[in-house]
């Protein structure tokens, strides 16, 4: 599936990209923000992505290799951006833009096992070379790891009943695939939980254990700043309540080196949520260096 870049009018509207600026794309996924950005610098200025998935990055090059403005892809985690970018030389930015999670194309290969709906291997490893999956957190936690797990990164209120299942199941067989979870989560429900299935908290928390999301979030927050020019902007679009807490608190403990361009968080169009199912949890703010 092509994945929709979410936003992508109000990113370079808050973005403001000038021809000559150097922008940086820390989750370039498959380049569709980073394009649009290309397209605004007219073959001038300079696009740096960054990504942990390499499988990803291949279909970033590909789609930039086209656009005729310089770019460089870097694959790392963000949170060690500023190594990245000494590495390049780079030591001021215009612009910076996170657009957080996980892409269509990780979500949508069954054999990265992110989706509840397709039968996979429960892996969830944006990055492949890491050593984490998400079966060995399953196979290897405690159950009091688990549910707190479930609570802290899911919300998930049936967590404790979830993660006793799940030790009380691995005991007589690994859980291997997304639907024995997926299967699994549902029979601790009794009740249908409106539209939304059963799983999908669950396997958020384990997405966001797997990658170590909040802790990269929080780290790359504090390590881009100094790298940010006068008046260059920082566009962060998050998709869950963890994510935007720790956007907010960052801006909040940096007002004095930052101007707040959304004092509340913008949304996506009714249209394009309709479009995109997929928006429609996002919110995106946006700071501007002082
Ligand atoms: C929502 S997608 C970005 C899609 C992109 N904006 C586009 O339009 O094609 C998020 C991307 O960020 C990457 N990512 C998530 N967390 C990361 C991290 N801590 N370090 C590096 N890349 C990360 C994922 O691998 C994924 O490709």
């Amino acid at each position: 599936m092509v994945h929709q870049p979410v936003m992508l009018n109000e990113v370079l509207e808050y973005l403001e990209p000038h021809p000559m600026g150097t922008y940086l794309d820390m989750t370039v996924g498959a380049a569709g923000h980073s394009m649009a950005i290309a397209k605004k610098l007219q073959g001038q200025g300079k696009i740096l992505g960054i990504d942990k998935d390499k499988e990803i990055l291949a279909i970033a090059e590909a789609n930039l290799s086209s656009c005729g403005t310089p770019y460089q892809l870097a694959h790392s985690p963000f949170s060690e951006a500023s190594h990245v970018l000494e590495k390049l030389g780079i030591k001021a930015l215009d612009g910076v833009l996170f657009d957080l999670g996980v892409s269509s194309y990780q979500l949508d290969l069954p054999k990265r096992g992110f989706s509840f709906g397709k039968e996979g291997p429960l892996d969830m490893r944006m990055n492949l070379n890491s050593p984490l999956t998400a079966a060995d957190v399953l196979a290897t936690y405690s159950e009091k790891q688990l549910s707190q797990i479930f609570y802290e990164y899911g919300e998930e209120p049936q967590g404790r009943k979830i993660a006793r299942k799940i030790v009380e199941y691995r005991t007589r067989k690994p859980i291997k695939s997304t639907l024995e979870l997926a299967a699994l989560v549902s029979q601790c429900y009794d009740y249908q939980r409106g539209r939304t299935h059963p799983a999908t908290k669950v396997f958020q928390a384990l997405r966001i254990c797997v990658n170590q999301e909040l802790q990269e979030l929080e780290k790359s927050l504090s390590c881009i700043l100094p790298f940010l020019s006068e008046k260059a902007r920082m566009v962060i679009i998050s998709f869950h309540s963890l994510e935007d807490r720790i956007v907010k608190q960052f801006i909040k403990a940096n007002l004095a080196s930052l101007t707040e361009i959304t004092p509340k968080p913008a949304t996506p169009t009714q249209e394009e949520q309709k479009l995109n199912p997929r928006s429609r949890s996002a919110r995106l703010r946006c700071v501007q260096k002082k």
